[in-house]
């Protein structure tokens, strides 16, 4: 499907409020108006009124905390009466979890059209992400229900998915999903589009809240922030909404939001919680710097909007701080800006020989702190092959021309020239009127994530600056993963423009280079000597950088990155605990690698941290 024809698959509403001279917070989606009340419940006994209820509506209700969470198949386990209560409080918006490949096995669920569309489209985001379980790491869920062509898959199970899945429409919903989930003891997760790396956006036996269709989205011409001294237009979304939907209608108004490549990424989700870096990083800053309000479903079913003055300290870990860990998002203000005319360019080149391939890439990455500083972002993979391919899926240049852009390069490609590269794929150059069309046009949609580890790391300033002693072992360290596996960068700065106190990991703010690199395909039987391998490079890119103020971005990091606490929030960890513990005592909310999540952990069979397992405390 081209974009074009995806964009039409899924409506949003468009809310305009230019009547409007100002809004501050106050305000909400229309969506956001209907919350749990006392009279939602009015219909059922005081027992099960008790299942679904919050502390603010009635001092009866349950709160289980136990040593696991109530499991399927436990006696604690909610009867199916129970389920039916919930589903009736929340208008029959629960739906029994169907694996998205069930379609292919015998069974209720066997309908041969549907698998062979499922088989041919597996690795296509989309089909993922309007799914209410299905995830985009099937690794990190089990790989329970593959569509069969996929590692000889015989069998479907639910494995790491959720076992019910709420199909949220309203902020009343939500609340009555936290409660039951708190009530019950059972466990609590969300899914929004499903791209987490690391299977966060599932968990077995759990209730999934999920938020894809929470879409709506506002523009408010003039709001007005004097405490984050802000004074101008801004979209307020639903947190299911799309980057590909925001820029739409951003664009529309002739402005430009700060999203990522990703254009089925959640932007106002998980995404923009964990920090989110743009195409436009490097000139305005991360996603979460763009934050002006967010509203939230807290763990005992409150519902608040927090900003600069309300629930200050909530909001500062919200810009940061992470997905699945303080509460249930449900709509983001961001600031806008003007849309620029932007340039991009892409393009793709192997070499004779491996020296000369190595040297084109050297070419590049002296030049990774001019081209930052020079507003630009760039996204590019080195594929491993006899020779490696270097593909730069999207370099990006806001405000800039075509010449401008061909002398930012020309540096870089004179070297490719020296060493007698030819393009596979010729620069291709092009200049559009407006930076969400740039956007939209330049970066390919997304696929699933390869069957295998990941990790991540960012790279400071310092270890880039050409000729510089840690420049080079840096080079040395970075260098000899390629070919190992897949190397996925993205050269950008993320500057703290707006001189905010957030929570995003500090690191960000020297960074000039994000990288991520997989390791060799997880084959079953290798699994030992793929993860040594793998676990030796990653470990070769930390110790290069010493005492560097340096980490790894959450949003794209290892589900088992060691020392998380340090690599994701630095020097924040701290304060944030203290947030989580605040909002959250009771860890309704939890997640692998989250914010306070040391105290449980997934017993899973598996050797990886899958999610396919009871959740338990350590
Ligand atoms: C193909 C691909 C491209 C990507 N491109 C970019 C990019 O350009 N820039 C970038 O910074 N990152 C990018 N990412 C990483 C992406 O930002 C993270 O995976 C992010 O967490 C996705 O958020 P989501 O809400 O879309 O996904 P989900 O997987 O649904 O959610 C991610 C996490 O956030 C939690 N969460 C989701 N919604 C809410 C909510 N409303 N309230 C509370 N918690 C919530 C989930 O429980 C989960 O833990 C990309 C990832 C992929 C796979
Ligand atoms: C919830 O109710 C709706 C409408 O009555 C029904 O279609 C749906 O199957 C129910 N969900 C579950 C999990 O029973
Ligand atoms: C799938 O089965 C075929 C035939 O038995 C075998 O050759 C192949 O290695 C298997 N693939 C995987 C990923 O297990
Ligand atoms: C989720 O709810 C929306 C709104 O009611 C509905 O249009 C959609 O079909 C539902 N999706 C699923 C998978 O049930
Ligand atoms: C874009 O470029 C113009 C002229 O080069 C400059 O005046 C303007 O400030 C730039 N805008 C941004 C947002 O950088
Ligand atoms: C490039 O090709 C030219 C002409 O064939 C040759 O003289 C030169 O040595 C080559 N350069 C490299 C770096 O291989
Ligand atoms: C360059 O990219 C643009 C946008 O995708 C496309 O329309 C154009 O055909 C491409 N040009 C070439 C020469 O491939
Ligand atoms: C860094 O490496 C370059 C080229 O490999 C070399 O010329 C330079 O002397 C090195 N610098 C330092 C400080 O080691
Ligand atoms: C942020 O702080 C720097 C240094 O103190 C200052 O130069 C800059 O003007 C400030 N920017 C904003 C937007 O306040
Ligand atoms: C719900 O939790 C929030 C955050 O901890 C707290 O401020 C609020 O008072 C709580 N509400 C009730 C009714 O207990």
């Amino acid at each position: 499907m081209d974009n074009i024809a995806r964009m039409k698959t899924r409506t949003f509403v468009l809310i305009l409020t230019s009547c409007l001279t100002s809004l501050t917070i106050a305000s909400l989606l229309p969506f956001e108006e209907i919350q749990l009340q006392q009279q939602d419940l009015s219909s059922l006994s005081p027992e099960e009124a008790s299942l679904v209820s919050s502390p603010e509506l009635s001092s009866i209700t349950n709160s289980k905390v136990g040593d696991c969470k109530v499991f399927p198949g436990d006696a604690d386990w909610p009867s199916e009466n129970s389920w039916d209560v919930l589903n009736r409080t929340v208008g029959g918006a629960l739906i029994k979890t169907v694996p998205l490949a069930a379609s292919c096995y015998e069974g209720a669920y066997y309908d041969k059209t549907q698998c062979d569309f499922i088989t041919q489209n597996w690795q296509d985001s989309s089909i993922h992400v309007s799914h209410p379980s299905s995830v985009l790491s099937p690794l990190y869920q089990g790989n329970t229900c593959l569509p069969p062509s996929l590692l000889n898959a015989t069998s479907c199970t639910l494995g790491g998915y959720p076992t019910y899945v709420l199909n949220s429409t309203t902020v009343s919903q939500i609340q009555a999903g936290v409660n039951f989930a708190r009530n019950t003891g059972i466990r609590l997760v969300i899914k929004n589009t499903g791209h987490d790396f690391s299977g966060k956006s599932g968990g077995a036996g759990a209730l999934s809240i999920w938020t894809h269709n929470l879409n709506a989205i506002e523009y408010i011409p003039v709001y007005e922030d004097d405490a984050l001294g802000y004074n101008g237009p801004t979209f307020r979304g639903g947190s299911g909404v799309l980057a590909r939907d925001l820029y739409e209608a951003a664009d529309a108004q002739g402005m430009i939001v700060v999203g990522g490549e990703g254009q089925d990424v959640g932007v106002l989700g998980g995404y923009v919680l964990g920090g989110g870096h743009s195409p436009l990083s490097s000139i305005y800053g991360l996603a979460s710097d763009q934050v002006l309000s967010m509203s939230i479903v807290l763990a005992n079913g409150s519902f608040v909007t927090t900003s600069s003055t309300s629930h200050p300290e909530l909001f500062w870990a919200l810009r940061g701080g992470g997905g699945s860990t303080f509460g249930v998002v449900t709509s983001v203000t961001v600031r806008a800006y003007p849309t620029l005319p932007t340039t991009t360019a892409r393009f793709s080149f192997t070499a004779q020989t491996i020296e000369k391939f190595m040297t084109g890439v050297k070419a590049y990455w002296d030049l990774f702190i001019k081209l930052a500083d020079a507003g630009t972002y760039s996204y590019f993979f080195i594929i491993p092959g006899a020779i490696p391919t270097f593909i730069m899926l999207g370099f990006v240049a806001p405000n800039q021309t075509t010449t401008q852009v061909q002398s930012l390069l020309q540096p870089w490609f004179s070297i490719l020239t020296s060493q007698n590269i030819t393009f596979l794929q010729p620069p291709n150059i092009t200049t559009y009127t407006s930076t969400a069309q740039a956007l939209l046009s330049t970066f390919p949609t997304e696929t699933l994530q390869p069957d295998g580890l990941i990790g991540s790391r960012l790279f400071p300033r310092s270890a880039l600056t050409p000729s510089s002693p840690l420049a080079n072992a840096t080079w040395e360290a970075w260098s000899d993963s390629i070919n190992k596996g897949v190397v996925i960068g993205f050269n950008f700065r993320a500057p703290n423009i707006h001189n905010l106190t957030t929570s995003v990991l500090p690191a960000w703010r020297d960074s000039v280079f994000h990288c991520i690199q997989g390791s060799a395909p997880w084959v079953p039987g290798r699994e030992k000597e793929v993860r040594e391998e793998f676990d030796g490079r990653m470990e070769r890119w930390k110790a290069v950088l010493g005492d560097e103020v340096t980490g790894s971005y959450m949003g794209e990091s290892s589900p088992e990155e060691v020392g998380w606490q340090e690599s994701f929030w630095g020097s924040n960890y701290g304060r944030l605990v203290e947030v989580k513990k605040d909002v959250d005592p009771g860890d309704v909310f939890w997640a692998l690698e989250a914010v306070g999540s040391e105290g449980w952990s997934v017993k899973t069979g598996a050797v990886i941290p899958d999610g396919d397992g009871r959740l338990c405390r350590i």
